[in-house]
């Protein structure tokens, strides 16, 4: 197969390529799509043989369930039981945006999706190259990040093709994401609802709108509900080392004397989000081994940054604990 990359412009996305990339989600293809966290892979999310095609092309466990992503708050409707008063309010607030909601699923939601849990993960995301795709498409469209498997989540159309060239139908071109890091997950199944995967919009900002969720160290006890939490996600090749303090790499160079180091340095946590994963797979290009970078605090849209940086850090024995 060969895949058809297409420059679209995102401030102001043009109909017709709009249309055509809508066709093929409409046929049952793939097509990788811009989000303002990260880009997603796409197919129709009602489709249960397209659906199960990101699984295979990504490489993806088949017990880690993907989003829906939706561009009117109408088509809740047919994809969730019930819009408790919670879920109202957060959608107000934060809808287009980074933020996935998980509730109770109907019918149409094929098993595929939710990889046979009774819940779904929903959002709507802020950028017109989605939203306009996902209108003309006429379908909620499933989509992971547009990455392979295991693989840090793809910042621009560059990525993608690095990991998915020739094995999606089509490519759409729009640049860089605005986040850089993937959306706030939060399950409103239960009560308290909990965060299970932070993201640019913090716990904080959420109890602002709905009370108080269930805290981080009882989040730990539940995480086996959200499945793709167990996974090792977001590494390069490269191992990962995070430090307290910058005077700790001349040990670490000491140490690794025979190895190739790279530094990354960010001025705030917002440039580090957007450029983090960015960074990653220049590293592996450049063929460096050790990726040294340092801690920010693990507050705020911090939680964020820490939790993909110890996963990408992480080893089979610590990885288990690795939460946030
Ligand atoms: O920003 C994002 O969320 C990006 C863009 C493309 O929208 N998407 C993304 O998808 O990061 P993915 O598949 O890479 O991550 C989705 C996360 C996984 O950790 C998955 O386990 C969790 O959401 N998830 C999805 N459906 C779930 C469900 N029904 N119950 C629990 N967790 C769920
Ligand atoms: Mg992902």
């Amino acid at each position: 197969m060969k895949t058809k990359i297409i420059k679209i412009n995102f401030k102001n996305p043009e109909t017709s390529k709009i249309k055509e990339a809508a066709n093929i989600i409409k046929k049952g293809g793939l097509v990788a799509f811009p989000t303002e966290t990260v880009y997603g892979l796409g197919a129709n999310g009602l489709d249960k043989k397209a659906v199960k095609k990101i699984f295979l092309v990504k490489g993806r466990p088949q017990d880690n369930p993907l989003i829906l992503h939706i561009s009117e708050i109408k088509q809740m409707h047919s994809l969730v039981n019930e819009i408790p008063n919670n879920a109202k309010k957060l959608i107000k607030k934060f809808w287009p945006g980074p933020l996935t909601i998980i509730l109770k699923k109907t019918k149409i939601v094929p098993g595929m999706v939710t990889c046979g849990l009774d819940a779904v993960a929903i959002r709507m995301p802020d950028n017109k190259i989605a939203l306009e795709l996902i209108k003309y498409a006429g379908v909620p469209i499933a989509a992971p990040s547009a990455n392979i498997s295991g693989r840090p989540s793809p910042t621009n159309a560059k990525h993608v093709a690095e990991d998915l060239m020739d094995n999606i139908d089509m490519l759409i071109d729009g640049g860089n994401t605005t986040i850089g890091i993937e959306s706030t997950v939060i399950d409103l199944t239960q009560n308290p609802p909990v965060i299970l995967r932070p993201g640019k919009i913090t716990q904080k900002q959420i109890e602002k709108i709905i009370g108080k969720l269930q805290d981080k160290k009882e989040e730990r006890i539940i995480i086996p509900k959200c499945p793709g939490m167990k996974y090792k996600h977001y590494s390069p090749k490269a191992k990962v080392i995070i430090i307290k303090d910058r005077k700790e790499i001349k040990k670490i160079c000491k140490k690794y004397s025979e190895k190739k180091i790279k530094q990354l340095n960010y001025t705030d946590k917002i440039k580090m989000a957007k450029n983090l994963f960015k960074d990653f797979r220049e590293a592996d290009k450049k063929g460096y081994d050790i990726i040294v970078v340092k801690e920010v605090e693990d507050k705020g849209f911090g939680c964020a940054i820490m939790n993909r940086l110890r996963k990408a850090s992480s080893t089979k024995e610590n990885s288990k604990d690795d939460t946030c």
